[in-house]
């Protein structure tokens, strides 16, 4: 730890998947600056079917490299979420480096395939969609339960979304998936708080795609809406109660929050980071 850091997070060790850029990035940091140690992972490749790309092995070593400069210690992983035997591998590498798992952040997620009416979807996007969304937060929660109960302490994040609160048009696949990771929440939370491991989700609005993070998904989202980005970002920011877009760091600070000690009661809630948004 460095002199000088926030300690919230010291002597705990925290996994968050989808670290590469973006929100996980943005997490990474905050985590980092709290005192925590890190198991970050992110698929690292393009996925086909995804019409965009995902974050590289690159961007995934940069945010490992930005998180030792914070004085972390730091394993990176390339794993897919839909791959249970990459999962169990980065889990049990964590496992064995660290001996612990305080917290895991469900943030790999992917927006699209999207863009389209139900009826429109096919076969393969529904599937898609589903395995990253909302599959894959399954997995990695079924990988870290144990040893979350064993220690009789653990907080699990899942980066859900608006659209697990509300839908949107065209995008039916992914408030579905998002909806689905509210209530996989609401269950694993009342399955593990006898052990004292807490299952909270996060609910941010459209976040900004920063420069520094590289992430891009607002841009992917405009896109399958067949929009100028900027105009999504205005209409979207006129009907935000706020009047600004979500930074990467306001949701850091949600998770940073549910990940400490500062949230020992807190288990099952949702949490919305959207300015107001679904308070309408
Ligand atoms: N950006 C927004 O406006 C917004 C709003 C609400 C919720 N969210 C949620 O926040 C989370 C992070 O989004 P972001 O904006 O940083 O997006 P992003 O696309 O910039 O980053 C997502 C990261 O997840 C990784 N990923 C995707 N599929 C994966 C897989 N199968 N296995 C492992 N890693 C995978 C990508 O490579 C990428 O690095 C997502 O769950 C997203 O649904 C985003």
């Amino acid at each position: 730890m460095l002199k000088g850091q926030q300690t919230r997070l010291a002597g705990k060790l925290v996994v968050i998947s989808g670290a590469a850029r973006g929100v996980g990035r943005a997490t990474a940091l905050a985590c980092a600056a709290e005192g925590a140690d890190l198991v970050l992972l992110d698929v690292c490749t393009d996925l086909p079917g995804v019409p965009y790309a995902l974050g590289t092995a690159g961007q995934l070593e940069h945010t490992g490299t930005l998180c030792r400069d914070r004085g972390a210690s730091v394993l990176t992983a390339e794993a897919d979420v839909r791959d249970s035997a990459a999962v169990r591998d980065a889990v049990a590498s964590a496992i064995e480096r660290y001996g612990r798992i305080d917290a895991l952040v469900n943030n790999a997620g992917i927006a699209a395939p999207s863009g389209k009416p139900v009826h429109a979807i096919t076969e393969d996007e529904w599937s898609l969609m589903l395995d990253v969304d909302l599959t894959g937060a399954w997995r990695l929660i079924r990988e870290v339960a144990t040893t979350m109960s064993a220690q009789r302490s653990g907080s699990i994040v899942n980066i859900a979304s608006t659209a697990g609160l509300v839908g949107y048009r065209h995008f039916a696949g992914y408030v579905a998936a998002k909806h689905g990771l509210i209530g996989l929440t609401k269950a694993a939370a009342l399955d593990y708080a006898p052990m004292r491991v807490r299952v909270n989700a996060v609910c941010p609005g459209n976040i900004r795609d920063t420069v520094e993070g590289e992430g891009r998904m607002l841009r992917e989202i405009a896109r399958a809406l067949d929009v100028p980005a900027d105009e999504h970002v205005a209409t979207f920011t006129q009907s935000q109660p706020m009047n600004r877009l979500v930074e990467p760091e306001d949701v850091a600070g949600a998770v940073v929050f549910l990940a400490s000690d500062d949230s020992t009661q807190v288990t099952g809630s949702v949490l919305t980071v959207d300015g107001g948004f679904t308070a309408h």
